[in-house]
């Protein structure tokens, strides 16, 4: 007999024993376990204010860079707020924080290390103890210290990513950071998704770059060296961080957070659209997990690992495979691709969806919470911990979120109900704050900021999030009330 109906029947005549209503299916629906890891994602740059020693610092200055002319300034001045806004996230039942801490406040200029910068990352990290927050530190999110990239004075920094010099000065920060906070610090997040770092400084543009858009073969370099980087910083900071902070036998536990999107044809019938929609997804999703899991480099992105004279020489690599101990992933989005063939790498461009009958938020993102749990199964495969470390939606009247966090939730727990081995999810963001080229107008935050006297409020999703983290999982109740459909 086939053992799968056996269990089915089995357990279908022990739900009809137990007379199973709407509730008794919540009961059979596993709730989140006490040790799952909720909270909410920021970084520096975009919260802080003042980082005046990076790119984005000088890139904001040039006309037309940033929307509406928007400066960071003094972005939400969570340099000096840090404290009372652990002390609200504690209020709504968080028990995580994810943060950055900025490279170029640390080390301003090369091999000087500023002690006040320390100090203060040391008193967030107490702070967030006395709230009950757990850690996970970024140790890079998007910013570069001016002596690594300058867009204004490119003859004066290290040439950013492209450079070997680069990779090797970001681990040494990434290894001075270990010993400095490994004491505090269990979780580290290398790099910040380093293929959406290419691809604004070097693919389709708008991030601090002294080249224009479309330097294709720059920006395949510069992958392989956050790659790289990366694994050494890996290597590095399970070398040093030795300390247990959370007590759970496991010193460090080391990923980089990277930015998984849905890539489909624009048009189906299209061979090229399809083809495109496939390479895109190979470069742009899948590259980075043959090469930091499977330690492959396929240097000219074309599927094989065959390839002669290639820099970096195509093949295994031993010191790149098995450095992610644990999936951190940031989820948003659907794309659709026009496939060009003649585009060299990529062979075709990811636009948002332009059709009108799907949902889009604020800044034209397709909102497609069952391509969450797409990816959630599609990372599962790998057989280790995933922690979501960014999901969160635009939108500064709370109109969509409610539903949006409900659905992306549902998907999460769909894809742990199949096996997938999800340890937390972190939204973005716990307050608004500035969202890179957008600027200020896009509103991410949980807490609502007033840019004239930076005061935050809840918005009605932050008390929706807190509910669910006390609940554990999302009850009927709940979908019913923000229009979600029964699971
Ligand atoms: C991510 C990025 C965050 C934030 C978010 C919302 O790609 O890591 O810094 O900006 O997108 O757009």
């Amino acid at each position: 007999m086939n053992h799968k109906f056996l269990t089915f029947a089995l357990s279908a005549g022990l739900l009809w024993i137990l007379g199973c209503g709407d509730d008794e299916q919540e009961e059979a629906s596993q709730p989140a376990p006490p040790d799952f890891y909720w909270g909410t994602a920021t970084a520096a740059h975009q919260v802080e204010g003042f980082n005046t020693q990076n790119d984005w610092y000088l890139w904001e200055m040039i006309p037309g860079k940033i929307d509406n002319g928007d400066l960071s300034g003094a972005a939400v001045d969570h340099y000096h707020r840090f404290d009372e806004d652990f002390a609200l996230a504690q209020q709504m039942g968080h028990n995580a924080y994810r943060f950055s801490i900025e490279w170029s406040r640390i080390e301003p200029s090369r091999d000087s290390y500023d002690p006040m910068a320390i100090a203060h990352y040391h008193e967030v990290l107490a702070s967030l103890k006395q709230h009950g927050l757990t850690p996970f530190v970024t140790l890079h999110h998007f910013t570069n210290p001016l002596w690594i990239l300058n867009p204004l004075r490119p003859d004066t920094d290290l040439d950013g990513w492209r450079s070997q010099d680069t990779v090797e000065e970001f681990v040494e920060f990434c290894a001075d950071m270990a010993v400095e906070f490994g004491r505090q610090v269990d979780f580290w997040i290398t790099i910040n998704e380093p293929m959406v770092v290419v691809n604004g400084t070097y693919f389709q543009g708008g991030y601090p770059s002294d080249l224009e858009p479309f330097h294709l073969e720059e920006g395949r370099l510069a992958a392989f060296n956050l790659f790289k980087a990366h694994a050494a910083a890996f290597h590095r900071i399970h070398a040093l961080d030795t300390w247990d902070a959370d007590g759970d036998g496991r010193p460090a536990l080391v990923s980089s957070a990277k930015h998984m999107r849905i890539m489909k044809p624009k048009n189906e019938n299209s061979p090229w659209d399809v083809e495109g929609a496939r390479q895109v997804d190979y470069v742009f999703n899948q590259v980075f997990f043959d090469v930091l899991h499977d330690g492959m480099v396929d240097a000219d992105l074309d599927g094989d690992y065959d390839s002669p004279d290639t820099d970096p020489p195509e093949g295994f690599y031993p010191e790149l495979a098995h450095t992610l101990d644990y999936i951190a992933v940031n989820y948003y989005s659907r794309d659709v691709v026009t496939g060009l063939p003649f585009i060299p790498y990529v062979k075709g461009i990811p636009e948002d969806n332009p059709d009108p009958a799907v949902e889009h938020n604020e800044m034209g993102w397709e909102i497609y919470p069952q391509g969450f749990y797409e990816v959630l199964k599609r990372l599962g495969e790998y057989g280790l911990p995933v922690i979501v470390t960014e999901n969160g939606i635009p939108d500064i009247d709370d109109d969509q979120r409610p539903l949006f966090l409900v659905e992306h939730l549902d998907a999460m727990f769909n894809a742990m109900e199949e096996g997938v081995d999800v340890k937390g999810y972190l939204h973005w963001s716990l307050m608004d704050n500035f969202e890179w080229a957008e600027g200020f107008w896009p509103r991410f935050g949980l807490l609502a900021v007033d840019y004239d006297t930076l005061a935050r409020t809840k918005r009605p999703s932050a008390d929706l999030y807190s509910e669910i983290i006390q609940a554990g999982r999302v009850t009927e109740e709940v979908r019913r009330r923000v229009g979600a459909a029964a699971r």
